[in-house]
């Protein structure tokens, strides 16, 4: 197709959210937030009691899922679940269901219907991998899973809550596994990505670097 597609994958906790906000500001595009898809099948799951080894039961959920999107909000049938739906413990159920082959092909066409003119900024695990593989630009954040731990806690610690740094490693580090090592488009830098090490920059410091070398690539 004709849209011009920048693709952001990394683990989760990478500042992917923030610099995807920041890159469709800058060029006026499109918005794909495709975790947002993954955790609300996770949260419609739950709400209507779909195990999560029903793997019919999941793909038809998929394939008709309530979601929408408007402004900075997710809705479920129609319902602002954005707090709800940016739990752990949704997370954690989204990277399960996520795991299942049948489940993601129920979510592509979906995804791909993102790609509108002027063009998209389209945010996850597998956009430039398997969703948007002809992309011209495709950038990879990465972080080590301690440094993503610290940010996160920083970030509950803002709004008031208290976390545990050991437990939020370790939910981060299971997370991580289970994107990487599953056998469906799995969580890796494509062989054309550009990738970032976010260890040691602010979240400006990402998005300058990031828009630089988008001003390199044309
Ligand atoms: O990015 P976010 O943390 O919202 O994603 C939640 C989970 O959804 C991820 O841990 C991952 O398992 C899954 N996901 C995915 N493919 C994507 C986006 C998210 O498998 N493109």
């Amino acid at each position: 197709s004709n849209v011009p597609v920048i693709t952001i994958d990394g683990p989760s906790g990478v500042g992917k959210g923030t610099l995807a906000q920041y890159l469709t500001c800058k060029t006026g595009f499109h918005l794909l937030d495709s975790g947002a898809i993954y955790r609300a099948l996770a949260f419609g799951a739950v709400k209507n009691a779909i195990a999560l080894d029903d793997v019919p039961g999941l793909v038809k959920l998929a394939e008709t899922l309530p979601v929408e999107f408007k402004a900075t909000s997710i809705l479920y049938e129609g319902e602002d679940v954005t707090s709800k739906v940016r739990t752990e413990e949704v997370a954690g159920v989204a990277s399960t269901v996520a795991v299942i082959p049948e489940v993601r092909a129920a979510l592509l066409q979906r995804q791909k219907d993102f790609a509108e003119l002027p063009g998209l900024v389209a945010d996850g695990r597998d956009m430039g991998t398997v969703v948007f593989p002809a992309s011209p630009v495709k950038l990879y954040l990465t972080a080590s899973a301690e440094v993503r731990a610290e940010r996160r806690v920083k970030q509950l610690k803002n709004q008031g809550i208290d976390a545990n740094i050991a437990q939020i490693t370790q939910d981060i580090k299971e997370r991580d596994e289970r994107d990487t090592g599953r056998k469906t488009a799995p969580l890796r830098p494509a062989e054309d990505a550009i990738v970032i090490d976010t260890s040691d920059l602010d979240i400006q410091e990402v998005c300058r670097k990031a828009e630089s070398l988008l001003w390199e690539r044309g």
